[in-house]
């Protein structure tokens, strides 16, 4: 491995060219616009796991609108929390937020107020403690993301597996030896900038980087070899069977147990098959559905996950008695928190 454990003045001159580009560069975000609270950076630190920057910006401004503070976050109900978090997607993170909260609100405290304390929080790994803690209270805490990766990985010409543990712990120590004493947070989103808007992962804008001098991929022309990853494994593909029930306008719906994907959001019923024709009638006679009419098959959805993807095979049946089951007029479906998936069935249904 080359360098990662840079001299102090390779040190130096790092943080003074990575500020001194933060400082002219840096995009005006929500969460750097408000105050440094640690519940706005808290709110933005979560939703942005997984989650591109321009895809986040308008579900943190509703959020941070609609729940300002731990105390109203605590407060939400579990559908309305969903109905603000519907889109974004890994709703664990939005179930977890809600917890932290309430655990908060509960005890009367106030946010941690240090790295190792927020770590403690449902939802709150050491990348996402690093970057609350730094930004929010200038705490010495580091964050090493993809982004973070990409940079250290093509600064200091790292040439193995940087998922390996190894790899990451010295990525993690190259984070912690590179921070400032002043300014932690800006540091942390000054690498994290270079990440999002230079050190891109295809075609980086080398010319326009603060640390091209620095950089050994760049004097070795291998910053399009880096970072290496270990290749991902084929997504599976899973088959869905799904039935739009209807009767006299309104939509039979069911609601996702609280844990594991889509957690506590709404859907159709719907089953994973291998044999559509056998998990309908099986399905059919789960939501104890006697169709009045034939049941219509109204085409298929593939919805991509990034541990999956899914096939939803449609069906549309008119009933016409209601079952005992939660019965939603058509126009009040956009009120209840529904998947990406959810919302492209209903528009198949529609067309
Ligand atoms: N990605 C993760 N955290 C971020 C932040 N605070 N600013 C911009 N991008 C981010």
């Amino acid at each position: 491995m080359s360098n990662l454990d840079p001299p102090p003045a390779l040190r130096q001159a790092i943080r003074r060219k990575l500020l001194r580009w933060y400082d002219r560069n840096a995009r005006d975000l929500p969460w750097r616009r408000r105050s440094a609270a640690p519940y706005a950076q808290w709110v933005a630190e979560i939703m942005l796991q997984q989650t591109q920057v321009q895809t986040v910006i308008p579900y943190y401004e509703r959020f941070m609108k609609r729940f300002p503070n731990v105390r109203a976050l605590a407060a939400a109900s579990d559908d309305e929390l969903l109905r603000h978090w519907q889109g974004l997607g890994y709703y664990r993170r939005a179930a977890n937020l809600h917890k932290a909260a309430k655990q908060l609100a509960a005890t009367g405290c106030d946010m941690p107020d240090s790295a190792d304390a927020l770590r403690t929080l449902p939802g709150i790994g050491r990348y996402t403690a690093g970057a609350i803690a730094s930004i929010a209270f200038n705490e010495r805490a580091p964050v090493v993301d993809g982004n973070v990766t990409r940079v250290f990985a093509r600064l200091f010409n790292i040439s193995q597996d940087v998922s390996t543990p190894d790899t990451v712990r010295q990525l993690w120590a190259t984070a912690e030896c590179l921070l400032p004493t002043r300014r932690c947070g800006d540091f942390n989103q000054a690498l994290m900038e270079l990440g999002a808007l230079i050190c891109t992962p295809t075609t980086p804008r080398c010319d326009d980087c603060p640390l091209e001098r620095n950089c050994q991929a760049r004097a070795l022309n291998t910053q399009s070899l880096l970072p290496v990853k270990r290749k991902s494994r084929a997504v599976p593909e899973v088959h869905h069977v799904v039935i739009l029930a209807q009767c006299n306008g309104a939509i039979l719906v069911t609601k996702r147990p609280p844990d594991g994907l889509w957690g506590g959001l709404w859907e159709f019923p719907n089953t994973e098959c291998d044999s559509p024709r056998h998990s309908l009638n099986k399905l059919l006679a789960t939501h104890a559905l006697p169709p009045s009419a034939p049941v219509e098959r109204i085409g298929t959805i593939t919805h991509r996950l990034t541990h999956r993807l899914m096939h939803f095979n449609a069906f549309h049946c008119q009933v016409a008695s209601k079952t005992p089951a939660r019965w939603v007029r058509a126009a009040h479906l956009a009120d209840l928190p529904m998947s990406t998936a959810c919302r492209k069935l209903l528009a198949l249904m529609k067309s």
